[in-house]
Parts: C-alpha cells; structure tokens; sequence
C-alpha cells in the first residue's frame, strides 16, 4: 500500500451515492484517508448503494458508517473517533420532483442535516468544509449564464429552496465562526453510477425497453450536463485551496437540448426511442448554464468531458451493470 499523505482525513457524507462514491474513489486513488457517512436511504434502490461501495470496501484507510448525518451525537462520535479534518457534504435529498410530493424530508435530510455538519464543523475545528449545492437555485433566471453574483430570488422547486438555505446557513457560520466553506453549485451531473430517477438513466433504460420515454416540451429544454469525473475534479480542487467563503459554479457551460441527448442515446443504442410528450412539469426549468469563470479562476477548473463521450461512458457503463444481474 502507497503510504498516506499527511494527517488530512475527509469525511464525505453521502459518500454511497452516485458522486459521492465517485469522490470516495478518487480520493483513494490519491491515498487520501477518508470516512464515509451515508444512510443508504431508499430514495432509490439501495442495493446500488451498496454496489457503489464495493470497490472502496475492499480498501485500506477508509471508514464505513451507515449513518443518518441528522444525528448529531452519532456524527459528533465519528467526526472525534477518526479525527476527521476536512468535510466533503453530499448528503441529501436530490432530485427536484420529488421534493414537490414530499417537501418535508427535503428540510429534514437538506437543511437539519447541514446544520448538524455545520455545528460539527465548528466545534471541531474543522479546516475546510465543502458544500454541495445546485443549479437549481438559479430557478427561472433567464440571464445566461448563470453566474455566482446572479440574484437568485425566483426558485420554483422546494428541493432548490432547501439547497439555497444550506448556502445561506454556511455563509452565517463563516461568518460567525470563521472557518472556511466553499458552496459548489452542481450542474446536472451524469455518468456511470448515475442515479435512477435521472433523465439519462430513465431515457437510456426505456429505449432499450422498448418503452415511451416522457419528453417534457418540445425536447428544447436545455440543461448543462457535467460528467461525474469533471465534477469530482472540482471538488477536489475545492478541497485542496485555501478559501474563505465561496459559492462557485461547477458545470460543463455547454447546455445541450433534451432532443440532442435522445439523438446521441439512439445512436449509441442502436434504437429508436418511442416519445410521448408532456407539457413541463412544475419545478422544470427550461435552461440551466453556468458560468464557470470563477470556478477557472479560483480553482483551475476545467471540464473535460463532452457530451458524446460522457453519454458513451455512461452507456457502456449501464450494459455492463444489467449483463452482471
Ligand atoms: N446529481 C446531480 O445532478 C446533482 C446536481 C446538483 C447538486 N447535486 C447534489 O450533489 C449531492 C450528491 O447527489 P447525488 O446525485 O450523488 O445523489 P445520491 O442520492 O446518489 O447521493 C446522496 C446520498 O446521500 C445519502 N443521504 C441522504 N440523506 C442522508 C442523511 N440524512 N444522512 C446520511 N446520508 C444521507 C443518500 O443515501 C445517498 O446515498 C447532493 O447534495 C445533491 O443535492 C447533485
């Protein structure tokens, strides 16, 4: 075993979910010590939870707790049990749609949880503390890109609300108590591991189903898809600069149509999707963008990945898991 780097050990919470798991493992490609805190919720199926995990189980150095982060003395134990330093927050509940059925969990697992991160990290001395947020809060902006000093007044998803409380909450506490936080606002992230209420995943299953695929609009609705891998360099540029309070943009700041993306996904499928369309759902904004200079600035940000290749990776990925059933 390659020996550890320094004394840095990173609690990721939400570490068994999609970009957490892909975090998890970079990490450990870069011997980093880490502990993962995840309640394996069945938001979807945790079976993929587990499955996520299976590669960084097999590891050395690296903490497993099946944990819910709104226990604040469960959390207190194993942020003291393994002298955590830095702190990567995943942990939450995603997807917008289904915050507008059920708000409640969304302010429970969102907000309480980040609290509870929040009131660790300043009792624990913590060097740096990362924050997942989305481009949802950006809600039906219409000046693109979306840019950091945009107002962000008009979210229309109580998930976007809940991510936006989370910012607010980690500004006060820096300033407060003066540890550093950086907020990184996601852009529809996509990639292997993707998670199932996805549109990628539900597209690319439904065609090779052979069932209708639900197509919001037009198909003209845009979205700033970002590969998993671009994202989690991001994170870990984050990690390693020296910051006070940021909220920084990560996205691919190239938004692609939804008709696009079933085009690329009938290429690589060798099918023909069977459409059905619907009017926009509520919560649905039509374009999100981000403006990545501050993001290029402060953190050498630079995302690789174009959307063919990542729809590739994506699918290769997605054969692979259905031929190992
Ligand atoms: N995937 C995207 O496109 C996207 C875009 C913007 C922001 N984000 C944010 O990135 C983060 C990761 O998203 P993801 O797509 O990997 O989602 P995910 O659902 O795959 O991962 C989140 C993980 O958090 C865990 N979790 C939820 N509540 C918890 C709690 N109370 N205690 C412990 N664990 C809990 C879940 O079990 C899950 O494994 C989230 O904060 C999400 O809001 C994601």
């Amino acid at each position: 075993m390659n020996e550890q780097k320094g004394s840095k050990v990173i609690l990721i919470t939400g570490g068994a979910g999609f970009i957490g798991s892909h975090l998890a493992e970079a990490l450990i490609h870069q011997n980093e010590r880490i502990v993962i805190v995840d309640s394996i919720n069945n938001y979807y199926d945790p079976r993929r939870k587990e499955e996520n995990l299976a590669f960084i189980r097999q590891k050395a150095n690296v903490v497993i707790c099946q944990q819910d982060i709104t226990d604040y003395d469960a959390m207190e134990d194993i942020v003291r049990k393994n002298r955590v330093t830095h702190i990567v927050h995943l942990a939450a509940r995603a997807g917008v749609r289904a915050s507008i059925n059920n708000p409640q969990v969304y302010v429970d697992d969102n907000i309480i949880g980040t609290l509870v991160i929040l009131e660790l990290c300043r009792k624990h001395d913590i060097k740096h503390l990362i924050v997942a947020s989305s481009s949802s809060i950006y809600g039906t902006n219409t000046k693109v890109p979306f840019s950091e000093t945009d107002i962000v007044e008009n979210i229309i998803s109580p998930y976007g609300v809940t991510k936006r409380a989370c910012e607010l909450y980690s500004y006060c506490y820096h300033r407060l108590y003066g540890f550093p936080i950086t907020c990184l606002r996601f852009f529809t992230v996509y990639g292997p591991r993707g998670r199932p209420d996805m549109m990628v995943y539900k597209f690319t299953k439904a065609i090779l189903e052979s069932t209708p695929i639900q197509v919001f609009g037009e198909g003209t609705t845009q979205r700033d898809y970002t590969f998993v891998t671009d994202i989690v360099e991001g994170i870990i540029a984050a990690l390693n600069t020296p910051m006070k309070f940021e909220i920084i943009n990560l996205g691919n700041s190239s938004p692609v149509e939804l008709r696009r993306i079933i085009t690329i996904l009938e290429e690589l499928l060798g099918k023909k999707a069977i459409q059905e369309h619907h009017p926009l759902p509520p919560g649905d904004v039509s374009v999100t963008y981000a403006d990545i200079s501050k993001a290029q600035r402060l953190l050498g940000y630079k995302p690789k990945i174009k959307i063919g290749e990542g729809l590739a990776r994506f699918v290769a990925w997605y054969h692979q898991q259905e031929a190992s059933k």
